[in-house]
């Protein structure tokens, strides 16, 4: 199943109020910043709970490649926006877990790689970019109403209704090592304090910009993971969305 970028000016209005009537829907936000693992946690949560994940910093990395590969000014939001709208970014969950695509291709590492992450925090800044995915990820949730999702914005601003919703922090330290470990585990040759500086230069970006900054969403719970294991955070996160759920309430 895809939903595609080009689609997302209607798809606003698809997620709505019909995913409310479905009592299996579940939709579970983590956000936090690069390097407060995620990624691994809401794939672990998936598994556990047995929900789609979506990984929506790799839209925003898509969104990025984009720019590179048709020589746009990273600071040009409308023109970033609308080649958006004409290049479809998709996510293909007939894999596990989910790819994002850019005109039916698989990207591969290539939007891990140097060039993506030096000027993606830019690209995720524009509100006409923002706009554009956002209303995407919400069309995924009324198509997969067991998610989790994670990012920056997901229980702030794209579902701050969802039933649970978590905000994972740690040390800039702890997170550029974890990146480090990550970034070596791929193969590549990594200079530690320059991974620590994209961390907190990407940081200051996502956190200062005036649209869906990376903020602790109101009544997310917070999990300091810096001397947790990733099961640690996953049985965390498990276990109140659990309790959430047989409450009967969401957060
Ligand atoms: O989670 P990540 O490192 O793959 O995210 C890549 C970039 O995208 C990062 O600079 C923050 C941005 N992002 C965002 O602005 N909003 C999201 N929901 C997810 C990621």
């Amino acid at each position: 199943m895809k939903v595609m970028s080009a689609s997302s000016d209607d798809s606003v209005q698809a997620a709505g109020d019909p995913d409310r009537a479905d009592s299996s829907r579940l939709i579970v936000t983590i956000d936090g910043p690069a390097g407060t693992g995620k990624s691994s946690v809401a794939r672990m949560v998936a598994t556990r709970l047995s929900l789609t994940v979506l990984d929506t910093g790799a839209m925003y990395r898509a969104a990025a490649l984009l720019t590179i590969r048709l020589s746009i000014d990273p600071k040009d939001g409308a023109e970033i926006a609308a080649a958006i709208g004409v290049h479809h970014i998709e996510m293909d969950f007939d894999v596990e877990p989910a790819n994002v695509l850019l005109d039916g291709r698989d990207l591969g590492d290539e939007i891990r790689g140097s060039e993506v992450e030096s000027i993606v925090s830019v690209v995720a800044a524009h509100p006409e970019v923002r706009t554009r995915l956002v209303a995407v990820q919400r069309e995924i949730a009324s198509l997969h109403s067991r998610l989790v999702t994670e990012g920056r914005d997901q229980g702030s601003v794209v579902f701050p209704d969802a039933d649970a919703r978590f905000f994972l922090t740690a040390s800039s330290g702890v997170r550029a090592k974890r990146r480090v470990d990550q970034l070596r585990a791929m193969g590549r040759d990594v200079d530690p304090d320059a991974v620590l500086h994209g961390i907190e230069a990407r940081d200051r970006i996502d956190t200062g910009r005036a649209d869906g900054p990376l903020i602790q969403p109101d009544g997310a719970v917070e999990i300091e993971t810096d001397s947790l294991t990733l099961d640690e955070v996953v049985d965390r996160i498990v276990e109140i969305v659990e309790a959430t759920r047989d409450s009967g309430g969401g957060s």
